[in-house]
């Protein structure tokens, strides 16, 4: 009989790869808040908020899975400077809720957190460097990876950075949103001092996969190889998508007025996933062309 898993959030832009990639080989259950799936796939669903520690138990005691992929989150960076409480209660208690009851099954937890975990002062972080996160969402996440840790639950702790894809009924991510924009002929103006890695969301369900049938344990950074500002990125991608660069204007982050500080370098060193588990993991242009392919 085929390994079961649950996949937390799967309604997301990750939780949708991550159902494409782990159905083939799982029995898989997918779990979000929403009364159903919110795209076509072959799976059972159940409705769960991981803030409701009684829905938590009912679910994962009655599944017994083996494997428990947790790719929900409270994700919008600014407002959870306003609605601290509710990114709290999923990013930390949600968070604690699924450690707890994973581990009394004996099924591993695999933890989606995030580059904002990093101050940004430095760059080029890798997995030993010390997190010291400056807005309230990048305090969550770590907050997040502590409770993991601390359940004593067998687990995996990806951190990645500016994910992007094509899902079905997802939220615009910086890239489909760009592209939506220049299409329009909208003028935007994009900062050249925010350093990330770019990471298709469908790169990283198969770098996790990969992960989870090597047995890795601890702390990773799953992200694209590359690194690269905001702006050179963006001119990246309407040269990829046949737009026009001419209406991308170069600004920097303390004109943006965004309610989060962000952490300016925040790119992640990713050496350890390609030399442990030799994760083929996309440099920008190489992501830019899989999206371009499938849309
Ligand atoms: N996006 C990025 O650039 C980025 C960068 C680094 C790390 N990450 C991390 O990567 C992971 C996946 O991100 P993503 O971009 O795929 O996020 P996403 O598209 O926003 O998906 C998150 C999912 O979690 C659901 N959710 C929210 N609260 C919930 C709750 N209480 N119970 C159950 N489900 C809940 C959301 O539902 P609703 O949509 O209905 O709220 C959504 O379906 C997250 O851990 C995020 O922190 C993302």
């Amino acid at each position: 009989m085929a390994k079961k898993v649950i996949i937390v959030g799967c309604n997301g832009l990750l939780g949708q790869k991550l159902v494409a990639q782990f159905r083939t080989k799982y029995d898989v259950l997918g779990c979000g808040i929403e009364l159903q799936l919110l795209f076509k796939a072959d799976i059972r669903y159940q409705q769960l908020d991981i803030t409701k520690r009684p829905q938590v138990k009912r679910i994962i005691m009655g599944e017994k899975p083996h494997l428990v992929i947790n790719a929900a989150a409270y994700t919008d960076v600014d407002r959870a400077e306003k609605e601290k409480e509710l990114c709290w209660a999923v990013n930390v208690s949600g968070v604690e809720n699924l450690s707890y009851y994973t581990h009394l099954v004996n099924a591993k937890l695999i933890h989606i957190s995030t580059d904002y975990v990093f101050d940004g002062y430095k760059g080029n972080y890798s997995e030993n460097d010390r997190p010291n996160p400056l807005s309230y969402y990048a305090k969550s996440k770590l907050a997040g990876e502590n409770a993991v840790i601390a359940s004593g639950v067998e687990h995996i702790i990806a951190r990645t950075a500016v994910l992007y894809g094509h899902a079905e009924n997802v939220r615009p991510n910086f890239v489909t949103w760009l592209i939506s924009q220049l299409k329009q002929r909208k003028q935007v103006t994009i900062v050249d001092d925010q350093i990330g890695n770019p990471t298709l969301a469908d790169n990283l369900s198969e770098a996790i996969a990969t992960a989870v049938q090597l047995d890795a344990q601890g702390v990773y950074h799953l992200a694209g190889r590359e690194a690269i500002d905001r702006f050179h990125f963006a001119i990246k991608i309407a040269e990829i998508f046949e737009l026009d660069t001419n209406l991308i204007q170069k600004g920097k982050s303390d004109t943006l007025k965004q309610l989060a500080q962000r952490p300016l370098n925040a790119s992640l060193n990713v050496s350890k996933a390609i030399t442990e588990l030799g994760v083929n993991l996309y440099n920008v242009k190489e992501g830019l062309q899989v999206l371009k392919s499938q849309i």
